[in-house]
């Protein structure tokens, strides 16, 4: 995508597409989008009172509501929480890793990139991490609209919803019952003012948490892999100073976003740039073109391992900042560090290696390994 983000900066920096949306392509107007929450709502379904899980959960909602559900959530989802996963991390890391090293026909999506983070966000939850099979199915059909299954069906974003709702409410009145030492206990005892999470909440936070734990840090790794594969150089400059992996981590977060873009609601009519946006209309902040704007980062389109003044925006920016930063940041440290510790050596097949078919997370379906010692 990214020739193409080139031309919108240059050309239609701010752009109206036929059906009204509005796309935003550079640096500081997508952080205007992403952070100006008066204008630019993320109560994407309007003033409708939300229905669905999804629509109810934090990265749906405005401040006030917004700011006491990260706050209560916030309280479960602490980085000494996250900190104590470290060890966990590592021991998933080897144990997949081994695995990897061992096929005959190894593809790093489908053997590390893909398990880690859902081993992780499942046992942070508290639910089996042997339903992973369900959770692909579930957060595909949730990201892409709809996820085809192996028998021919189809699973929808609504049938996907809905069965993650049967799954999660389960699982929520169980711990009612009995809490255990996970994060859907510490959601049900997080209090502010006398106010808890309603069951609504607690499963708009799971199901987000699952999606944004299942799509995502899978392709931070694998985008990772793929850039060390095309710059042979940065991975032995890594090898030699194995401090830089964090470095390495950020520039990878901006080179290949794997959140390409995020989408708002105007509330009221905004000047952007000098263009008039009118109230009521979706507008869609460009994350991976914001991320590659040259006048903020020069020579965006290299990876440039020691880059200074790295303000990438894959993450976002303002109140929406991901929640789950620390723990993405914190897997792919571990699991490209520990790459590194074994002298793993790799060649990516690029033939074929596939990326995913979407126009929102940026990464790849598949990575077969030519060579993999
Ligand atoms: C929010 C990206 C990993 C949970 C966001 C947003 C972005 C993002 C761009 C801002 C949304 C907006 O402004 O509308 C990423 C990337 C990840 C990642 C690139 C991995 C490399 C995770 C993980 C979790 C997580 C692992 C949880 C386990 C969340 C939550 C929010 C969020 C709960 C909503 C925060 C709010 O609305 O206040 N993420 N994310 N993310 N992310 Fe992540």
């Amino acid at each position: 995508p990214f020739d193409g983000y080139a031309y919108m900066r240059e050309h239609h920096p701010i752009y109206e597409d036929e059906q009204g949306v509005w796309h935003v392509f550079c640096y500081e107007d997508v952080k205007e989008v992403l952070s100006n929450y008066a204008i630019f709502s993320s109560k994407r379904s309007g003033d409708i009172e939300a229905y669905d899980p999804i629509s109810a959960s934090l990265i749906s909602q405005d401040p006030p509501r917004h700011r006491l559900l990260r706050s209560l959530v916030s309280q479960a989802f602490t980085p000494k929480a996250i900190a104590a996963l470290q060890s966990r991390i590592q021991e998933i890391t080897k144990e997949l890793f081994h695995h990897l090293h061992e096929s005959a026909s190894p593809d790093f999506v489908k053997q590390f990139s893909y398990p880690l983070p859902v081993i992780v966000i499942a046992e942070l939850l508290g639910v089996p991490s042997s339903d992973q099979e369900r959770f692909k199915e579930w957060s595909d059909a949730i990201v892409t609209g709809s996820h085809a299954l192996e028998n021919g069906e189809e699973i929808t974003y609504d049938n996907a919803q809905q069965e993650m709702i049967e799954y999660f409410s389960q699982i929520i009145s169980s711990r009612k019952k009995s809490p255990k030492d996970d994060l859907i206990s510490r959601l049900l005892e997080a209090q502010i003012d006398g106010e808890a999470l309603s069951h609504m909440d607690i499963l708009g936070f799971c199901i987000l948490l699952l999606v944004a734990g299942n799509e995502t840090t899978t392709n931070l790794l694998s985008n990772a892999i793929y850039t060390f594969h095309n710059y042979p150089d940065v991975w032995h400059q890594l090898k030699a100073n194995p401090e830089l992996m964090d470095q390495a981590v950020e520039e990878t977060l901006r080179y290949r976003s794997p959140v390409q873009n995020m989408s708002r609601l105007t509330i009221s009519e905004t000047v952007l740039s000098g263009r008039i946006l009118p109230p009521g209309k979706f507008v869609v902040a460009w994350i991976g073109s914001a991320n590659r704007d040259d006048r903020v980062f020069p020579q965006a389109n290299e990876f440039i391992l020691t880059r200074t003044n790295l303000r990438h925006v894959a993450f976002g920016h303002g109140i929406h900042f991901c929640l789950g930063a620390p723990l993405a940041r914190l897997e792919a440290s571990i699991a490209l560090r520990y790459m590194l510790d074994v002298d793993f050596q790799f060649v990516v097949d690029e033939k074929r290696s596939e990326l995913i078919n979407s126009n929102f997370v940026y990464g790849f379906s598949r990575m077969p390994l030519e060579q993999c010692t």
